[in-house]
């Protein structure tokens, strides 16, 4: 049955080119009925434009991921929010946030806050979904999203790693919560209560392939069709049947980012 959403992953990834073919034969031959195919920066989004073109069920989104920041210009980002205008496929902005995980590695927070606040005021002045990555900045992030556009246009947090109470007070703003593997690893005290806790029409599913492997794969690369493990915790979490779970946040999905849900 067709009834999978993936929301997030990233089909362009290099670690797929040796074997994209069977790839797409195995995403095929699953229950995934649309992914959305996420750019990090000028160069991946220009690939997720060629794979929305390819692959009927691939949808995808440009934006400047923060670990990305360093370099962008004001040229560059009006040049990757232009491939956003007019494309009937690219169906929103993202990934982009905030990140302080790796300070060695990425740009300064300051920098990072710059062009999150930059692509947030863009992407509401054209009405466009935003999917947002946060990774250890919970507050930092929500404190500018709801300066900039919480219950003004529709928001997703990308495989959310914050508290219940947190994920609460984003859909108390209107915010869609999206939950990945982690859920399945043991450990994943959080992401559960997450998964139990959010109002299933809030509810949104993903893999952040070729990142974030759920068990029974973990450690191995991560592929979209992966997602049914996590929706499969998730429906044993809420005490509801794995259709159940799958069509909801199909239907949420399909809301969230504007496609119309082919029967
Ligand atoms: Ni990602």
């Amino acid at each position: 049955m067709k009834c999978l959403f993936d929301t997030h992953c990233h089909l362009y990834d290099e670690r797929y080119d040796e074997f994209k073919d069977e790839l797409i034969k195995e995403i095929e031959a699953s229950d995934i009925k649309y992914l959305v195919d996420i750019g990090t920066d000028i160069y991946t989004c220009k690939k997720v434009v060629e794979d929305t073109k390819k692959y009927s069920f691939c949808y995808g989104t440009v934006g400047y991921y923060p670990g990305d920041t360093g370099k962008l210009t004001d040229e560059i980002l009006s040049e990757v929010f232009d491939m956003y205008k007019g494309n009937e496929k690219i169906v929103a902005i993202g990934e982009i946030g905030l990140d302080t995980h790796d300070p060695e590695n990425y740009p300064e927070l300051d920098v990072q806050k710059k062009w999150l606040r930059a692509q947030l005021s863009m992407a509401r002045e054209l009405n466009a979904p935003i999917c947002i990555h946060s990774r250890d900045a919970d507050n930092e992030t929500f404190q500018i999203l709801k300066e900039e556009v919480l219950g003004k246009t529709p928001v997703l947090l990308h495989c959310f790693s914050g508290s219940k109470e947190l994920a609460a007070e984003y859909v108390k703003l209107g915010a869609m919560i999206s939950l990945g593997g982690p859920v399945t690893f043991k450990n994943a005290r959080h992401s559960q209560e997450v998964a139990a806790s959010v109002p299933l029409e809030k509810l949104l599913i993903e893999t952040d392939a070729p990142y974030l492997t759920p068990v029974p794969f973990r450690g191995e690369i991560n592929k979209p069709n992966y997602v049914e493990y996590t929706a499969r915790k998730i429906a044993e979490l809420r005490n509801i049947s794995y259709e159940e779970l799958a069509n909801a946040t199909l239907e949420n999905a399909c809301r969230f980012y504007r496609i119309k849900n082919e029967k």
